[in-house]
């Protein structure tokens, strides 16, 4: 049944399949087929399948270290343009769960994945659990107007597609029943790895179950893939066929990088996504009530030292890295660099709270307006605050005696 380490050279199938892209694809390969034979090149018996899956709404790292600034449609695209040629033939799939969250914001990460999905020439997505728990009402839409190529195991979707890359008739389905009738039988699954072992009969099942598993698994024949979460790692699986048709495989990531040049296309589609994000954040402002923080400013003024100490600080300038990026009416992104934004007399936007930009003393040393007469103390300070901005993802070099003597004062 099944092709890895097996034998049979195999039989192409004649029953045919709903793929739209079919013809024109075929006419491509034949082109490319021609051209090969031309220059006698030897890859006609070989295929490229990449992959992401399990990107949850991740457009793009935050940059906010270069330890965790992995990651990135915009770069996936750019890395994918620069060596389509090397990497043809190629299919290109996502194996689902790349919607962001049911929330305003959440819903224009959606639309913007499925625009970028469709500038880089997806070949097929599946939908997978978080896209399922979108409301129809508003998910079908989307998908139409984008035209990308997705596959469901739903009643109105279509399960599978089948492409054709040199002499591999390659089947990409999301149903685990199969049927199995390509040369190459994918299954697209929400499974975890562990739960795919189960499946039988499949050549190659890739899981989007947002589980960092490095190594391919060999079961039963099938090789079992996890997609690396967050687009942070793009896959590359080579089959090979050998002279008496057994297919070989290699597997390597190609880290997505910084060094990565972005694909414009986009990367306009993530500038115009900001602006959308800037126009929620707008649409949502609220008339300021009296300012409830302080501002380093006031504290200045009995505190002179400390604060010329922060003044020198990083913490100091930390909507400016956001202004620079493009992000700073971003609340996901303000939200730490920033004073007290989402709370009452916190933070809205350098025009209307210019005095409570950046992180602040009161970021640390918390809100206590009655110090201003009575000098009563103010909250302590642990390493538990510094946490909630220094997290793992945005701050994985953070060591509390290291970090805390860069800011003593
Ligand atoms: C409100 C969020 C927030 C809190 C609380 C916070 N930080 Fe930060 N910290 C930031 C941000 C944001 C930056 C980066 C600013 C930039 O460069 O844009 C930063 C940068 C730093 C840096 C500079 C890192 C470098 O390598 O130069 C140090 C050091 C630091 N923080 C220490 C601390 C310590 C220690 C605490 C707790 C006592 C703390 N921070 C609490 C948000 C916070
Ligand atoms: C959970 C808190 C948190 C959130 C949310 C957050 N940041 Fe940061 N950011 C930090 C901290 C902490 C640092 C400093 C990290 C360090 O040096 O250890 C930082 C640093 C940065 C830097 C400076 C990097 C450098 O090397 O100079 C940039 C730029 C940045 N963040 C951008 C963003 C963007 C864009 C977003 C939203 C997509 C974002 N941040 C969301 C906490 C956060
Ligand atoms: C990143 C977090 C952070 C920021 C921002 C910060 N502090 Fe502090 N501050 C600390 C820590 C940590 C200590 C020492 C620990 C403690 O004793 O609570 C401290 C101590 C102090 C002390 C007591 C010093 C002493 O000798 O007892 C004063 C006063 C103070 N800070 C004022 C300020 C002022 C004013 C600002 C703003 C200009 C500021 N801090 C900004 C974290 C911060
Ligand atoms: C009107 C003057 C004044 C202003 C304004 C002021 N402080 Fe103080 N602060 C003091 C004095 C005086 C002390 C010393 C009190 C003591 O030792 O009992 C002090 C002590 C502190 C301490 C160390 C003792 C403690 O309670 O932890 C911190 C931290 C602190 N101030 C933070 C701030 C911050 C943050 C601001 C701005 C929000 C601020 N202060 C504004 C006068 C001021």
């Amino acid at each position: 049944m099944n092709r890895f380490f097996n034998k049979t050279p195999l039989i192409s199938h004649s029953e045919e399949i709903h793929s739209p892209l079919k013809y024109s694809v075929q006419l491509f390969v034949v082109a490319v087929l021609f051209i090969m034979a031309a220059v006698a090149h030897g890859t006609e018996k070989s295929v490229n399948i990449i992959y992401t899956g399990s990107l949850q709404g991740q457009l793009e790292p935050c940059g906010c270290s270069p330890q965790s600034d992995f990651g990135g449609i915009a770069r996936i695209g750019g890395w994918l343009e620069e060596h389509r040629n090397e990497l043809k033939p190629y299919i290109l799939l996502d194996a689902g769960n790349f919607a962001g969250e049911d929330r305003p914001q959440g819903r224009l990460k959606t639309e913007a994945m499925l625009q970028s999905f469709s500038s880089i020439h997806y070949d097929a997505i599946a939908l997978s659990d978080r896209e399922l728990a979108l409301p129809e009402e508003y998910f079908y839409p989307l998908l139409q107007k984008y035209t990308v190529p997705v596959i469901a195991t739903l009643p109105d979707y279509t399960r599978s597609i089948s492409v054709t890359r040199n002499s591999f008739n390659i089947i990409v389905n999301t149903d685990p029943a199969g049927p199995l009738e390509g040369s190459i039988n994918i299954l697209l699954t929400a499974l975890t790895v562990n739960e795919a072992k189960h499946l039988k009969g499949w050549d190659i099942i890739i899981s989007a179950a947002n589980e960092e598993i490095e190594e391919p698994l060999k079961e039963n024949g099938t090789l079992i893939l996890s997609a690396y979460p967050k687009g942070k790692k793009l896959g590359i699986l080579t089959i090979q066929k050998t002279e008496k048709g057994t297919l070989t495989y290699s597997h390597r990531w190609q880290a997505v990088g910084n060094d990565l040049k972005e694909n414009d296309s986009v990367r306009s589609v993530l500038d115009d996504y900001d602006r959308k994000v800037a126009q929620l954040m707008k649409d949502r402002a609220i008339p300021l009530a009296g300012t409830t923080f302080v501002g380093t400013e006031k504290c200045a003024e009995c505190h002179q030292p400390f604060y010329e100490q922060w003044k020198n600080t990083r913490h100091a300038d930390a909507l400016a890295s956001l202004e620079e990026a493009g992000k700073a009416s971003d609340p996901e992104c303000i939200v730490c660099h920033v004073l007290g934004f989402g709370q009452d007399g916190g933070f809205f936007s350098r025009a209307t709270t210019p005095k409570l930009a950046n992180v602040q003393c009161e970021s640390c040393h918390g809100l206590n307006r009655d110090h201003l007469n009575d000098f009563s103390p103010m909250q302590p300070v642990h390493e538990q605050i510094c946490k909630e901005c220094h997290t793992k993802e945005n701050s994985p070099e953070f060591d509390y005696p290291v970090y805390l003597k860069k800011i003593k004062h």
